[in-house]
């Protein structure tokens, strides 16, 4: 008898379709992402309609290239899970009733996942996590610094007053006229430019570890909006740099605080921003030397992805929580209420 456990996981919460399998929790033995930057990029931003349109007509291609790339038949599977929130509630619900569907359709337990949650565990398909444990979370549309004390716990001790990091950065990204989604092209230029702009850094108040960027974005939309009237040419490299320091900055210095403050093992970095290559190279500065072990997924696992909801899945199903057929997308699902589940939701 095959004693090896299976667990297969869609997410759509926003632009990428994506199906994954991971083999006893943290094998990844598929991982199949439909992007459809191309469709959005001429609007500057997800269209949300656009979004539900491309899932449905992606998720089951999708599904199928998973299962082929995994060689195994959705009859393997001992879970299916699915991003439940949160995220743009026509895109969750595509996936949602995809998993339903299957999961109906198989006879298979079936498993909600919060979108961070996943976005921390794809950080478990590298290495093993050892607790309490410190996780920056930085996306398109959220920044938080959360503590684990075991799996599937989850603890927000500081988040942004505002704009997610990411947010900032596409924000930005338009002011200088570079496409969407615009993180990995201000990472880009900052890498060939200098900080010569002194931006201003959010610290607020000093027990704080909150964050807030909409002060930075508008500080950097003014700067280019001055040197414009008055003629004055400013390289958009330097621009970039000293945006990206300021972010870098704030974003390093509290959570190396916070990691000490709290005592933890490893900190983890999540989200799409951790592709970051300064934030990168800042927390390895931080952490290296240290106690703390610091973990940073591959490129590939830092934007949207179903293999990390398949990680956060596994645990999950092992944790013993199951949805039912019920299950509902959850544009707004709380990752500390979600932590805080019943087994049978
Ligand atoms: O996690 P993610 O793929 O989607 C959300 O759940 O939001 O994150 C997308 C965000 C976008 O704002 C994108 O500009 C940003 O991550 N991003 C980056 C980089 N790569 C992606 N930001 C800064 N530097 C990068 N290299
Ligand atoms: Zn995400």
């Amino acid at each position: 008898m095959n004693q090896d456990q299976y667990v297969l996981a869609i997410e759509t919460s926003c632009d990428e379709t994506a199906v994954a399998i991971v083999k006893n929790e943290r094998d990844l033995v598929a991982n199949v992402v439909a992007s459809q930057i191309e469709s959005h990029k001429r609007f500057g931003g997800v269209v949300p309609e656009i979004a539900s349109r491309h899932h449905i007509e992606q998720i089951t291609l999708t599904l199928e290239a998973a299962l082929e790339e995994a060689d195994l038949k959705s009859d393997d599977m001992n879970a299916i899970a699915v991003t439940e929130g949160p995220g743009l509630v026509g895109a969750l619900l595509v996936g949602v009733n995809a998993a339903k569907a299957l999961a109906f359709a198989k006879g298979k337990p079936l498993v909600g996942v919060h979108h961070i949650a996943g976005h921390i565990y794809a950080n478990r398909l590298e290495k093993e996590f050892t607790f309490p444990l410190l996780s920056l979370v930085v996306s398109g549309g959220h920044t938080e610094l959360i503590l684990m004390k075991e799996h599937g716990s989850f603890e927000v001790i500081g988040e942004t007053r505002d704009d997610a990091a990411g947010e900032a950065y596409d924000k930005v990204a338009r002011t200088l006229k570079l496409p969407y989604p615009g993180g990995p092209h201000i990472d880009k230029l900052a890498a060939e430019g200098e900080e010569v702009i002194d931006f201003p850094r959010a610290w607020l108040e000093a027990d704080s570890y909150d964050f807030s960027f909409s002060g930075l974005k508008s500080a950097v939309i003014n700067r280019l909006h001055n040197a414009k009237q008055k003629g004055e040419i400013l390289k958009p490299e330097d621009v970039a740099a000293s945006f990206q320091a300021s972010v870098v900055d704030v974003l390093s210095t509290k959570a190396y605080r916070a990691a000490i403050d709290y005592g933890v093992k490893q900190i983890i970095v999540a989200g799409g921003v951790a592709a970051n290559q300064g934030l990168r190279k800042a927390l390895h500065d931080k952490f290296e030397g240290t106690d703390t072990e610091l973990l940073i997924p591959p490129l590939h696992l830092c934007t949207d992805n179903a293999a990390m909801i398949a990680a956060a899945g596994a645990v999950a199903f092992n944790q013993g929580h199951r949805a039912g057929y019920d299950l509902n997308a959850n544009p707004a699902l709380s990752l500390e209420r979600y932590g805080q589940r019943s087994d049978n939701d």
